[in-house]
Order: structure tokens, then sequence, then C-alpha cells
């Protein structure tokens, strides 16, 4: 795509320009500790930064480091989850604290393997970590970076190829700041209903609003409909764990579903581990 590095220049340029004046100001920003930056990744993972902010700074105040969440219960990572969904995170970050004692002294990994081993950690949480918390050279791809990346080359880019570009134009040295940008960018400008006219990097860009949008591609999957979902059933029994156990012959009121459809998603939610079953109630 850069056949010329004066071409990648111009865009760092153009990028790092925009940027300085409108990087957006979120307190995991001006943080470097791997274990705060691992909670803000994940959290951010399928949470809006709006609804991760008070969230992060409630987990990293009660689990300040890997030891304080490796030797909390289950059920109180999941309480301090409350409100961010897919609780599976909780469990997986759970999990990764206590890999993280055991095998790395408590100490976050820094090599994209290592990180990649940890429980609830793919490639895009892996880079990250390595390029927001060890300012490594590490180029991350997550939605909104994916989208910047296609219309930019006007290409409908597979997976794979996404991340063969971030790698090509990350700037040396600039792995952080220059993900922040691009995430900014993607969440700001170059939105799903981009904002072409005041996009920094218009004059480069292959698509610029004009035509089919490279970045729509056939087989992103939609985020299913959460009324009525199984989700919401769980997300419900979830909640209501968090002030206190539950009696099984409640959770279909609890959860608004018949009995059946209740009883298949307790199974669930116990065999996931993240509730548990004793006697006649409930627990987290
Ligand atoms: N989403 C994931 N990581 C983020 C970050 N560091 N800043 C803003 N949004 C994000």
């Amino acid at each position: 795509m850069f056949e010329h590095s004066s071409d990648r220049d111009d865009l760092h340029a153009r990028i790092f320009a925009w940027v300085t004046p409108s990087l957006r100001q979120l307190p995991w920003r001006d943080e470097r500790d791997p274990w705060k930056i691992l909670v803000s990744e994940i959290m951010l993972q399928q949470t809006s930064v709006h609804r991760v902010l008070g969230k992060w700074e409630a987990f990293i105040a009660e689990f300040p480091t890997t030891h304080a969440c490796a030797e909390a219960e289950l059920g109180d990572v999941l309480r301090l989850w409350q409100g961010l969904g897919y609780p599976r995170r909780a469990r997986n970050l759970h999990s990764a604290a206590r890999v993280i004692v055991s095998e790395h002294a408590g100490r976050v990994p820094r090599m994209l393997d290592e990180l990649m081993a940890l429980p609830g950690v793919g490639p895009y949480t892996a880079r990250a970590v390595m390029a927001f918390a060890f300012e490594d050279e590490a180029a991350v791809v997550d939605t909104n970076i994916a989208r910047v990346l296609r219309r930019l080359t006007g290409e409908s880019l597979s997976a794979r190829s996404t991340q063969a570009i971030a790698d090509e134009v990350l700037p040396e040295g600039e792995s952080w700041l220059w993900n922040q940008a691009m995430m900014d960018l993607g969440a700001t400008v170059c939105k799903p209903r981009p904002m072409c006219a005041q996009c920094p990097i218009q004059h480069v860009c292959e698509w610029r609003g004009v035509g089919s949008d490279p970045a729509e591609r056939p087989t992103s999957a939609r985020q299913a409909r959460f009324d009525g979902s199984d989700r919401q059933a769980r997300g419900r029994l979830m909640k209501a764990l968090v002030s206190g156990s539950v009696l099984i012959v409640d959770a279909s009121e609890v959860m608004g579903r018949s009995s059946d459809v209740s009883m298949r998603l307790v199974d669930a939610l116990v065999d996931e581990g993240l509730i548990r079953r004793s006697g006649d109630e409930l627990h987290l």
C-alpha cells in the first residue's frame, strides 16, 4: 500500500497533527500499569467507553494488583463487573490474574505469545497491552481501526490482511500514541457513518465516502437483539445475585422467562462457573 516511505511519513504527520489537540482524555490513558491496562482492555472489548469509565476505576480500586484479584472469590469480581455485561470476561480476567500470579510471579507478561496464552486474551487485547502499557511495537486492530484501514486502502481486507497493513503503517517508536490516535479517528470521525470532511487523511483515503463502503463486510456479525434474548435473562439473574442469593423456584420470575427456559439458562451459568447452586438456592 505504501510503496514510498514519504507516503507513510505523510500519513503519520497528518494523524499526529490531528490527534495532538484531539486525543480523548480517558483515565486509562494516564496509566501504564500493565494490570490496570489489561483490565481496561478486557472491559472495552464489548462495552462502550462511556459505560466502562466508572466501572474501571471502581474495579482497580478494589483489585489494584494481580495478587489482589487472584486472592478474591470469583463472586466478588462478578459483583464489580455488574452492569458491564458478558460476565464470562470477568471469570476469564479472574483466571488470568491467577495464571499471572502462579506462572509470572504476579507480573503481567510482555510478549505476544505469553499474553495470548492468558484466558480471555486474544490478538487484539495482547497487542493493546503491549502498546498501551509497555509502549512496545505492536499494531492494535479493533473494529474501529479495522474500519479506518479498510476505507483508507479501499479494500475489504480480511482480518489477517488488516493486521498486516496495521503492522506496515505503524510508526517506529510511536506505538502508544499512534494506536490511540487510530482508535480515536475511528471512534469520532471515521465512524460507521463517516464525517469525511473533517478527516485528516481524506486526501490519501481511497474511499472518501464515495461508493460502497469497503468496511462493510458481508460477514460482519450484527449484534443480536437484546430484548427477549438469553443474554437479557442471564443478565437479570446475575444482577439479582449481586444483592444476595435467589431461590431456584424464583429464578423464572427473576429472569422473566418460562421455567423450562430459566432452568436451561441456570444450568448453563452453573456449567460456565459463573454461579453456584447450593441446596435450593443460587449464589454468585
Ligand atoms: N477501546 C479499547 N481500548 C481503548 C482505548 N485505549 N481508548 C479508547 N477506546 C478504547
